[in-house]
């Protein structure tokens, strides 16, 4: 961590050291050029969108695209703003440290606006929202949430199965009384397709992911069920750094005419319709 926030310092004061030298701003140095537009982008003329890609249909690979409703969504935005679009995939935990340290310009991740987060980052309006769903092998006696707490009270050894840093973890690990499941009771994996598989392995006893890629992990596996009850139910944002108002504003701004018109209708549409074929 500490290395991590030394080289990106060491990155933005050598960055600062090169246009202190007063040459030519157009040498090509292969270093990307700062953005002197209002809009402060990491990367002049492009918007940085950072994403954690096994998360379908917000966002998976297809071959060497990250494909998806929030890549079609960062297109779109992209357009609008008339920029080019990079998309950087990491682990979900890491997202928000990138577009705090400004690394990226903002973060598209089926991510949950929740209160933690938006001490750290801005969100923009909602585009979408999810739903905590239960994924049980499809052999399981677990029918609802509650026999998930039943096996507690009988002192049975449950093992919930999340993805690390998500609000599915966060929730699934508060106790008994606050609506999760204890700690010890919790798994943490570095994505959801990781505990789906460990699920497939008979290695926990449930997933507790958002609802759309449960659905498509079910979809294509006869192995895993989805338990009609719903766990906890949320909205999902864009995050913006904190300290980038004009940036913050043309992405809100953008967003309401792509919502005006219908363009996140179609994007949704088009992923979620797939997924529930
Ligand atoms: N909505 C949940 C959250 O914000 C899960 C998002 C996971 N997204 C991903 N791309 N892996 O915590």
């Amino acid at each position: 961590m500490m290395k991590k926030l030394l080289s990106i310092l060491l990155a933005v004061g050598m960055s600062v050291a090169l246009m202190g030298c007063g040459g030519s701003p157009s040498v090509s140095s292969g270093v990307p050029s700062a953005d002197s537009s209002p809009l402060h982008l990491a990367q002049a003329g492009v918007l940085t969108m950072a994403t954690s890609a096994a998360f379908p249909p917000y966002e998976s690979y297809d071959g060497e695209n990250i494909v998806g409703i929030d890549a079609d969504l960062a297109a779109a935005l992209a357009e609008r703003l008339g920029l080019q679009l990079k998309i950087v995939d990491m682990d979900f935990g890491s997202l928000i440290g990138a577009v705090e340290t400004g690394k990226v310009d903002l973060c598209m991740a089926g991510m949950t606006a929740s209160p933690e987060r938006a001490k750290n980052v801005n969100f923009s309006t909602s585009y979408a929202t999810g739903i905590q769903a239960v994924i049980v092998g499809e052999h399981s006696d677990i029918r609802t949430v509650e026999d998930l707490y039943a096996m507690l009270d009988e002192g049975k050894d449950l093992l919930v199965g999340t993805q690390e840093a998500t609000t599915g973890y966060l929730y699934a690990t508060k106790s008994v009384e606050e609506g999760g499941f204890g700690e010890n009771h919790v798994v943490g994996f570095q994505n959801g397709a990781a505990a789906v598989q460990a699920l497939m392995l008979g290695k926990i006893d449930c997933v507790i992911i958002d609802n759309q890629p449960a659905k498509e992990f079910v979809a294509a596996n006869r192995a895993l069920r989805l338990l009609d009850t719903e766990y906890v139910s949320e909205e999902y944002a864009i995050a913006l750094p904190k300290t980038n108002a004009a940036l913050e504003e043309a992405v809100n701004q953008a967003l309401a005419e792509l919502l005006e018109d219908g363009t996140v209708q179609t994007i949704l549409d088009k992923h979620i319709h797939a997924a529930e074929e």
